[in-house]
């Protein structure tokens, strides 16, 4: 039953405004940005029907007595059953039986309790909705300009302007205390120095695909297809494999070259075939995917987008740098070769960055 069911001379007469609605402000109608106020109270049986308060308060007694009983069959299976005496419950089969009876009361025991707790809220305890206004943040003037006379007693009465010995050399202490937490970073290992700088591309290094561990031939890259390349020499057994392939992965588009907007790119690729990192310049995921028809490739980690017909620039995400592009070209037999290694360094790479 809602307050719109019940008559108005039942409603508690503190919850009923001159409307007959409860006792909530409602918009002021010649101001539509007024504050609307709590919509209408809706009354429960339990706050018009003493009988039905009286039921839920038998309910939440049987609740919290179940709950008592509970704990008494805890206590009295504890010691009344065998520990090696067995039971067959279905689904679960033959099971202890002590660990059953336990597990049971238990659970009932700790149902019956918070049940009962929350049907005395739900029915009984006071449902009616209270506006709490805000208040300002800001103090007001006159509490500012007692703080600012306190501060200002404050530093008067520590002779801070004073002593200007004690003053320099605290601020001196307090200044250089951080430093000891910088020198800690040296724990964290060596410096990688200039090792993200080069990769294993070299001139004349063939690009190997990835899948098939053949070189690839210009001839092999189909317009809208994404294959990744690595160089040729490196293989899986070696025993810095990951470390080499983390930063000489490569991406292998062909775009049409007209496609292509900057020209730098267009300088460095073979017939719209470019060549870009793999490692997003992000925190270093491996890039995966790539729309077609955009151009477009998405890094999954956290959603940075690059467009390959642009110089592999940030379109989208927290990426902060575009892919390094690897200037590429075909050798007499007509495999994709690299023309040197990366000009910049590959991923995050944020120290080697300028
Ligand atoms: S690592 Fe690529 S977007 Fe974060």
């Amino acid at each position: 039953m809602s307050s719109q069911d019940i008559p108005e001379e039942n409603l508690p007469a503190e919850q009923v405004d001159e409307h007959g609605h409860g006792a909530v402000a409602l918009a002021d109608e010649t101001n539509p940005f007024a504050d609307p106020g709590l919509p209408p109270h809706e009354h429960r049986i339990q706050d018009i029907d003493e009988r039905a308060a009286k039921r839920s308060e038998r309910v939440v007694a049987m609740l919290f007595t179940l709950s008592m009983l509970a704990t008494v069959g805890f206590i009295a299976s504890y010691v009344a059953i065998p520990r090696d005496k067995s039971i067959f419950v279905f689904p679960l089969g033959h099971i202890s039986a002590l660990n059953f009876a336990l597990g049971m009361t238990l659970g009932v025991a700790l149902f019956a309790i918070g049940a009962g707790a929350v049907h005395w809220a739900r029915t009984l305890m006071s449902d009616v909705e209270i506006a709490d206004q805000r208040h300002p943040i800001e103090a007001e003037p006159e509490v500012k300009a007692k703080v600012l006379a306190d501060f200002k007693e404050g530093a008067k009465e520590s002779a801070l302007g004073r002593r200007k010995l004690i003053r320099n050399t605290m601020f001196g202490a307090l200044a250089l205390f951080p430093l000891s937490g910088v020198m800690l970073l040296r724990d964290l290992g060596p410096l990688p120095g200039t090792k993200l700088r080069h990769t294993l591309w070299s001139k004349g290094k063939l690009l190997v695909n990835m899948n098939t561990n053949e070189p690839l031939r210009a001839s092999d890259v189909a317009v809208g297809s994404l294959t990744f390349a690595k160089p040729e020499g490196l293989e899986e057994h070696d025993e810095d494999f990951q470390l080499q392939i983390a930063k000489a992965a490569l991406m292998i588009v062909r775009l049409q070259p007209e496609n292509i907007k900057d020209k730098r790119e267009l300088a460095w690729s073979h017939e719209g075939i470019v060549a870009y990192s793999k490692i997003c310049t992000h925190v270093g995921c491996p890039i995966s995917l790539y729309e077609q028809q955009t151009h477009h490739v998405l890094c999954p980690c956290h959603q940075s987008t690059f467009d390959l017909s642009d110089g592999a620039r940030v379109i989208f995400g927290p990426a902060g740098h575009a892919l390094p592009q690897l200037r590429i070209g075909v050798n007499e037999q007509g495999y994709l070769e690299a023309l040197g290694d990366f000009e910049e360094p590959v991923g995050p790479a944020f120290w080697e960055r300028g």
